[in-house]
C-alpha cells in the first residue's frame, strides 16, 4: 500500500526550540518519533509527554552530533531498534560568534560537523531505504541567513545555511519522481534557546517584535511546505519580504545593507570561544522567551537579516 504521510520521523535538535516544535506537531498528527540531541532528560521528558498525549511511539536517543562518529551510531541504533525512518528533520544547530581568525579551529570544525557534515551523513544513510519504500520526507532547517549576503561575525553560519539550501535543491532534483521530497526551511529570528546558546541574547532582544516568529509557527509553515511538496520555504511574511528584496537588490547594495544591519544581531569580535559546545547541557537554560515578540523595540527596523 502506498505510504501517504510519514509514520516515523527522526528529529535532530529535538530537545528545544524549533526541533521540539516539529516534534509536537508531528506527534499531534500521529507520527511516531525518534528524538535526538545531547540533553537526555529533556528528550526523555518530551518523549514521555508526547507518548501520553498522542498515543504515539517516541524514542529518545542521545547523540552529540559534533562527534564525527555520531551520525553512524545514531543510524545503527535506529536499525537495531527496527525503526523505519521515513521523515528526517535535520534541525540541530547553533551560532558561533566571533571574528573568524580569533576563533579556535576546533570550534569551527565542530560547528561544521553539526551544521553540515552530520546533515549530509544522516541524509545519505537514511535516504536509500526511503527510496526503496518509495516514500521519504527530508527537511533541512536552514535560515534566512543562507539567502542574504554574508556579513562579519558568525563567519561560517551563512555559508553553512546556504549550503543546506543548495543541498536540498540538488537532492530534490535528484529525487524527483522517487517519492522522496526534500525541503529547506529558512526561518528568520525565532524564539528559542538559539540566541542564549550563541551568546547574542542581549543584542537580539533589541530587535523589533515584528521580526520574530515563535518555534511553532516555523514548524507549522515548514510542515505545510512539505505537504505542498515545496523545496524552499522561507517562514514568516517579513522574512519572505527580506529574501525577495535580497534577490532583486544589486549585489553591492545588498552586501552593504546586510553588513550594516547585521551589527544589530551578529557579534563579530571577542566572543567566539566554545559557544555551542555543550552549551546548556543539563543546565535547564531558559527558553529565552523574554526576547522577541513584544520585547525590545526600536533597534534597526527591517533590512537584510537572518539567523
Ligand atoms: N532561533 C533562530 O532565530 C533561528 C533562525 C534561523 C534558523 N535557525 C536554525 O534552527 C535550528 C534550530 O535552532 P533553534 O532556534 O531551535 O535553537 P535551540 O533552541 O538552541 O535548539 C537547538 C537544538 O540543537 C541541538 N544541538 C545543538 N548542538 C548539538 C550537538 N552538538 N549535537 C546534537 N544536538 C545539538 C540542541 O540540543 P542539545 O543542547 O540538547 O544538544 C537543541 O535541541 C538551527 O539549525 C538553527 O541554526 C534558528
Amino acid at each position: 500500500m502506498a505510504i501517504l504521510s510519514p509514520r516515523t520521523a527522526l528529529i535532530t535538535g529535538a530537545s528545544a526550540g524549533i526541533g521540539e516544535a516539529f516534534a509536537r506537531r508531528l506527534a499531534a498528527s500521529g507520527c511516531n518519533l525518534v528524538l535526538t540531541a545531547r540533553r537526555q532528560e529533556r528528550l526523555e521528558a518530551l518523549a514521555a509527554e508526547l507518548r501520553r498525549a498522542h498515543g504515539i511511539e517516541a524514542t529518545a536517543l542521545v547523540a552529540d552530533l559534533a562527534e564525527p562518529g555520531a551520525p553512524l551510531r545514531l543510524f545503527q541504533r535506529t536499525e537495531e531498534l527496527g525503526l523505519e525512518i521515513d521523515m528526517l528533520v535535520n534541525n540541530a544547530g547553533y551560532g558561533l560568534p566571533g571574528h573568524y581568525v580569533e576563533t579556535r579551529w576546533e570550534d569551527q570544525a565542530a560547528f561544521l560537523q553539526v551544521l553540515v557534515t552530520a546533515v549530509c551523513e544522516l541524509t545519505h544513510r537514511y535516504l536509500p531505504a526511503m527510496e526503496e519504500r518509495g516514500f521519504g520526507r527530508i527537511i533541512h532547517v536552514s535560515s534566512l541567513a543562507g539567502l542574504v549576503p554574508g556579513s562579519a561575525g558568525h563567519t561560517l553560519y551563512s555559508a553553512a545555511k546556504a549550503f543546506l539550501v543548495k543541498f536540498a535543491e540538488s537532492l530534490a532534483a535528484e529525487q524527483a519522481g522517487s517519492g522522496v521530497q526534500v525541503t529547506a526551511v529558512c526561518p528568520g529570528f525565532t524564539l528559542s534557546e538559539f540566541h542564549d546558546v550563541t551568546g547574542t541574547r542581549d543584542l537580539v532582544s533589541r530587535m523589533p517584535g515584528y521580526m520574530w516568529q515563535n518555534a511553532d509557527e516555523v514548524a507549522a509553515e515548514g510542515l505545510a511546505a512539505v505537504a505542498e511538496g515545496r523545496v524552499l520555504c522561507v517562514t514568516g511574511r517579513v522574512n519572505r519580504a527580506i529574501a525577495a528584496a535580497a534577490k532583486v537588490t544589486p549585489a553591492r547594495l545588498a552586501v552593504r545593507v546586510s553588513q550594516a544591519r547585521s551589527k544589530d544581531f551578529r557579534r563579530p569580535r571577542g566572543a567566539g570561544q566554545g559557544v555551542g559546545q555543550g552549551a546548556g547541557q543539563g543546565s535547564g537554560q531558559s527558553a529565552g522567551q523574554g526576547a522577541g515578540r513584544g520585547a525590545g523595540r526600536g533597534a534597526g527596523g527591517a533590512g537584510a537579516s537572518g539567523q
